[in-house]
């Protein structure tokens, strides 16, 4: 079966926080939304399927998760990822972002320090900030256009209050997918100092050949022995809104004070379409994903290629993994305000602001390229626009 990813689907009037959050968080709702991680593509269709089935059944019980809905995580992971995931490792929770402050609430206390790998998925610093942990960067390296980790800066920075390192493995914002080897130093690193490593690997599924997505618990027995790895769906099949995510923990230690926590207030309880569509996307969508990456990674050509014909004060980063590219804005020379404002203003685009990623974010844009080929060619359309016009005034 071929799959129609050049399909427009208006979102607008469905709640979906890309289209509908448009005039609150921009302050106008007509702009072109390439912003929240989510795409615009209908997902497989064996998950609307299943939770049509099940909800023409009628009756919305309380729900345990199936021995199939378990097989599915464990073959995927399998298949995908070469990794041999055991069942009792695996643990619903209702979210990573939640997940994170799970595991610093269970593991950590309030003079602990996190550490992270800025420019980096903002939550990383916001949820420990909120929870009163003391948040670390270890800044990532800029080399020939793509982030490196420091590991030397890393091996500095660390005192005995330094509890935990959050991996964003693959890496968003920049689309890096870590070498075996940076992720073993880091093993390595983290397990000499004691320092648990939460490893979210929500965008592991959409890495691009040749790159792998390698899970960090797969590398070594210290890896495995020190770290929760968080998985999803919901990058993969576009099935954000369902919250259907849940952690690995191969170590029984971490894991049963884990599951006591988590199970002393049930948020380890999943709910039914959880379970259904991750189950479905899981046994039926491979070849929807083998296409939808396709599609994607054409789109991140024809961005790269546009910026350089058409705009070449903007640089694509190009990403190893995901349809989140890095836009490396610093040549236009302008403030952080405006060029915020050159995209929401007068290219009327919806992108995230680098300066939310933290340290390395200045004079970048997050372009969320998860969206039909025409929504970016309009998109770029007007950058090229705004831009020359901003030259040609100034
Ligand atoms: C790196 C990363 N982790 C976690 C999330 C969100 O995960 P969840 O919706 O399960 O909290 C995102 C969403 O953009 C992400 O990019």
């Amino acid at each position: 079966m071929t799959y129609n990813f050049d399909e427009i689907i208006d979102r607008k009037g469905t709640d979906a926080l890309k289209t509908d959050a448009l005039a609150t968080r921009y302050g106008n709702p007509d702009l072109i939304p390439l912003w929240v991680a989510d795409m615009d593509f209908k997902s497989p269709p064996a998950v609307a399927d299943a939770i049509i089935q099940r909800a023409k059944h009628g009756i919305f019980g309380y729900t345990c998760p199936s021995q199939e809905y378990y097989n599915s995580i464990i073959n995927w992971i399998g298949t995908q990822h070469e990794w041999k995931v055991k069942q009792e490792w695996i643990t619903f929770i209702p979210g990573i972002v939640k997940g994170i402050a799970f595991v610093l609430d269970c593991f950590t206390q309030k003079d602990h320090q996190v550490i992270i790998q800025p420019p980096v998925y903002h939550p990383f610093r916001i949820i420990p900030t909120m929870h009163k942990r003391t948040v670390i960067d270890n800044p990532l390296l800029l080399q020939a256009g793509q982030y490196k980790m420091d590991l030397d800066g890393l091996k500095r920075l660390i005192e005995p209050a330094s509890k935990v390192l959050i991996l964003c493995n693959p890496h968003n914002p920049g689309g890096r997918v870590w070498t075996r080897q940076e992720l073993t130093d880091i093993a390595e690193i983290c397990h000499e100092h004691k320092i648990l490593v939460i490893s979210d690997e929500i965008h592991s599924d959409l890495a691009f050949a040749p790159h792998k997505h390698i899970p960090f618990a797969s590398v070594s027995d210290k890896a495995a022995q020190n770290s929760i790895t968080f998985m999803a769906p919901s990058k993969t099949f576009n099935i954000a809104g369902i919250v259907s995510s849940y952690a690995i923990i191969p170590n029984e230690e971490l894991r049963d004070k884990f599951s006591h926590y988590l199970e002393s207030s049930e948020l380890s309880e999943g709910h039914i379409f959880a379970y259904l569509a991750a189950q479905a996307a899981y046994e039926y969508g491979n070849e929807w994903l083998v296409q939808a990456k396709d599609y994607i990674w054409k789109n991140i050509r024809f961005v790269d290629e546009y910026l350089k014909a058409n705009i070449p004060q903007i640089k694509a980063m190009v990403p190893e993994a995901s349809f989140l590219v890095w836009l490396d804005c610093k040549e236009l020379n302008l403030s952080q305000k405006d060029l915020v404002s050159l995209f929401a203003d007068d290219a009327k685009l919806a992108l995230n602001d680098g300066v939310m990623f933290g340290q390395g974010g200045e004079g970048y844009m997050r372009m969320n390229v998860g969206t039909p080929l025409a929504n970016i060619q309009k998109a770029l359309d007007n950058l090229k626009k705004a831009v020359n016009a901003k030259q040609t005034n100034s």
